[in-house]
């Protein structure tokens, strides 16, 4: 890559594989992996205020607004562990953070690189976000039949696998309802920008991690 700070992001419905992408495409491009999501629920197991502030919005399916959130994102991308650049999951969801990134980078020496797209349907959405468990310790995602947690050694030791408050019927139907309204017009967005790639989302995990790395190999290489 070049001296430049290059952002990736993911870009998709909930449930679309954002964060079980951005895991594997961090592994291969090296690139850190910032997902506003965990950084909310990390805020949350930590009690702050911030936190508490975060779960009215998140159980109901509603955004966070997006003050509170471009400030935690760019505290974010400000430390050391993000100097060559990040994977966003889960941000920019809004016009107001999309232009708030864009100006944010152009004093940082960085630049939005691409933006990729994972597609799938609402009825892949409710199939993946009905059955997903994650480990109350470490967050590492599962689902209930696509991808199983080992019976015999689950995950942490002596913790629970549970499910997301906001992964209940009603909570997805309204966080569908925002991806369509506030963060679907930022395909147009970064598309009108010449940064989008789009992905199938609805193939095996593997295959989605494979379009995803070709989108970004130029990139890379
Ligand atoms: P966030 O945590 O970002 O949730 P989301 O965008 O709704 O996305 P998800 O985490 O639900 O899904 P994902 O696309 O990462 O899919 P995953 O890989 O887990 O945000 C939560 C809330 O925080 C928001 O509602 C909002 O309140 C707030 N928030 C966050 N960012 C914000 C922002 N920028 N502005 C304002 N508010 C913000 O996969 C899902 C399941 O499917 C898993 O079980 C997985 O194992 C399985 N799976 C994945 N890929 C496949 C595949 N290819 N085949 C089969 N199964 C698969």
């Amino acid at each position: 890559m070049s001296d430049q700070r290059n952002f990736v992001i993911l870009l998709g419905p909930p449930g679309a594989g954002k964060g079980t992408q951005a895991t594997r495409a961090s592994l291969r491009t090296g690139l850190l992996h910032v997902s506003t999501g965990d950084l909310f629920r990390e805020h949350l197991r930590n009690g702050t205020e911030l936190g508490n502030l975060a779960k009215s919005y998140m159980d109901k399916g509603e955004l966070v607004p997006d003050d509170v959130t471009i400030r935690m994102l760019l505290e974010r991308i400000d430390r050391d562990d993000a100097s060559a650049g990040c994977l966003l999951d889960g941000f920019p969801r809004t016009r107001e953070q999309a232009e708030a990134l864009d100006e944010a980078l152009t004093s940082r020496s960085g630049a939005v690189a691409a933006t990729v797209l994972i597609d799938v349907s609402d009825e892949v959405v409710n199939n993946r976000l009905g059955a997903r468990i994650s480990c109350s310790s470490c967050g590492t995602v599962f689902h209930k039949h696509f991808n199983p947690p080992d019976d015999a050694n689950p995950c942490c030791d002596n913790v629970d696998l549970v499910q997301r408050d906001d992964d209940q019927p009603e909570a997805i139907a309204l966080r569908l309802q925002v991806y369509s309204d506030q963060t679907a017009p930022l395909i147009a967005y970064y598309g009108t920008a010449g940064k989008l790639r789009r992905v199938n989302g609805d193939q095996s995990p593997g295959e989605v991690e494979d379009d995803v790395y070709a989108s970004l190999r130029e990139l890379i290489e």
